[in-house]
């Protein structure tokens, strides 16, 4: 059998073209678990939307052919065997999880786009050497959980923090089909991973304000995330003077001031956002006694992310004093930035230039799992636009024909990569 196959990529070499209406209806169809009022997606990572969405993800897979399991951390994984056994897998895919209110492109035109990639080899009998595995890594957005333990980051700390969903990491994973106990079976090693390439909407208005069809991306940012917890002293608001207050939630104010000035005093592209904010008690009446806000810092290169860290928290010092408070920090996840393959950016570029589309070498100020797969093994990124640049919304939205154009260039680059010995 296998030799017809290999007859088949000796007759035609040039890569049959996706099925673009298949994979847009899969597409609308994800769309309906956890969809919400305003038109987008709220899948948190361990929601019932979640399951269940990986549930509808589990079925095409079979359909395409993949033989999907889940791995102890819960990603899911469907693979295709390659004729020959001895090389390492190319794996591609992307998450489905969402941002609370986010849209429906971020992540599962990367996963829904890479099933059809193995749909369209399958059903062309087109044998790769490599053997194949499509993968959609579990909770993406609450810090790159799933690809996490593939590089084996994940710590016990991170397994016990809640996620957005209320249940702790560890508990998400065991909801999700997980075993949390032998998270080292799905560590892998350099050499296990011949290659990971991930196809991902831009989620800036780059590709969209130029009109270029495909970017591809050279460098994927590092984030930081802390946790900073203001202490005051809750007090009545009705009788404390103003002049007597230890008011958490003020100091909170000037913090979030501060890091955005610091943040923007400096020259390059590094960004920083105080996303999250709770004041406790939480009352009208009460002067605000603890707060806890959200710290993230972004930038290609570590060590700018350090320098604004340690500006940010001197800064903090200063704060505390002027209110008579105290700042506590503390790290909850980091992903350090990670360059692209110069090869596979190549292979990207040749594909793209086969399919007659116009590409950009561009930086991704979003995260994704590549991030981590990057220390195991080379990496790629195809990125396709995004309408007004707008995502993390559920006004993101991503053209069908840039979808379909995205999803051959990852058909193209997959077949490439499969001929090409990178180590
Ligand atoms: C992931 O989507 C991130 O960049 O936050
Ligand atoms: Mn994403
Ligand atoms: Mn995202």
């Amino acid at each position: 059998m296998l030799g017809s196959l290999a007859l088949r990529q000796a007759a035609n070499p040039a890569p049959p073209s996706i099925n673009g209406t298949r994979l847009i209806n899969h597409i609308d169809a994800l769309s309906e678990f956890g969809k919400n009022s305003e038109g987008g997606v709220s899948r948190l990572a361990y929601s019932d939307a979640d399951r269940r969405g990986r549930d509808y993800v589990i079925g095409l897979m079979r359909g395409a052919q993949l033989n999907p399991t889940i791995d102890a951390a819960a990603n899911i994984i469907g693979r295709r065997a390659g004729s020959e056994p001895s090389l390492p897998p190319i794996l591609f895919g992307s998450h489905t999880d969402t941002v609370p209110e986010g849209g429906n492109y971020d992540g599962v035109v990367g996963s829904l786009g890479a099933i059809e990639v193995a749909q369209t080899l399958t059903e062309n009998k087109i044998a790769t050497r490599h053997g194949l595995e499509v993968i959609i890594f579990q909770n993406e957005e609450g810090g790159l959980i799933g690809s996490r333990a593939i590089d084996g980051e994940l710590t016990e700390k991170e397994l016990a923090l809640v996620s957005r969903s209320g249940k702790t990491i560890r508990e998400g994973i065991e909801y999700l089909g997980g075993d949390s106990k032998n998270l080292a079976d799905v560590r892998r090693k350099r050499g296990d991973i011949a290659a990971y390439l991930e196809l991902h909407i831009e989620q800036g208005g780059i590709l969209d304000s130029e009109k270029i069809d495909i970017g591809i991306v050279e460098g994927i940012v590092g984030i930081n995330w802390w946790d900073v917890t203001i202490e005051g002293f809750a007090n009545h608001a009705g009788t404390t003077p103003m002049n007597k207050r230890q008011d958490a939630l003020l100091a909170a104010a000037a913090f979030i001031q501060a890091v955005n000035k610091i943040v923007t005093n400096v020259p390059g592209r590094q960004v920083g956002t105080v996303g999250r904010i709770q004041a406790l008690p939480g009352a009208p009446n009460v002067i605000p006694g603890t707060v806890v806000v959200s710290l993230e810092l972004r930038d290609l290169d570590r060590s700018k992310i350090s320098m604004l860290y340690g500006q940010i928290s001197e800064e903090a010092q200063r704060i505390a004093r002027t209110h008579q408070t105290s700042f506590r920090f503390e790290e909850i996840n980091t992903n350090i930035p990670a360059p692209t393959d110069a090869r596979i950016r190549k292979l990207i570029a040749a594909s793209a230039e086969e399919l007659g589309l116009s590409t950009k070498l561009m930086p991704s100020g979003a995260g994704h799992d590549a991030q981590d797969i990057a220390r195991l093994a080379p990496v790629g990124m195809i990125f396709i636009p995004s309408v007004a640049g707008i995502s993390h919304s559920p006004r993101e939205f991503s053209r069908p024909k840039d979808i379909v154009n995205g999803t051959n260039v990852l058909l193209h680059t997959v077949l490439k990569l499969d001929q090409t010995r990178l180590s």
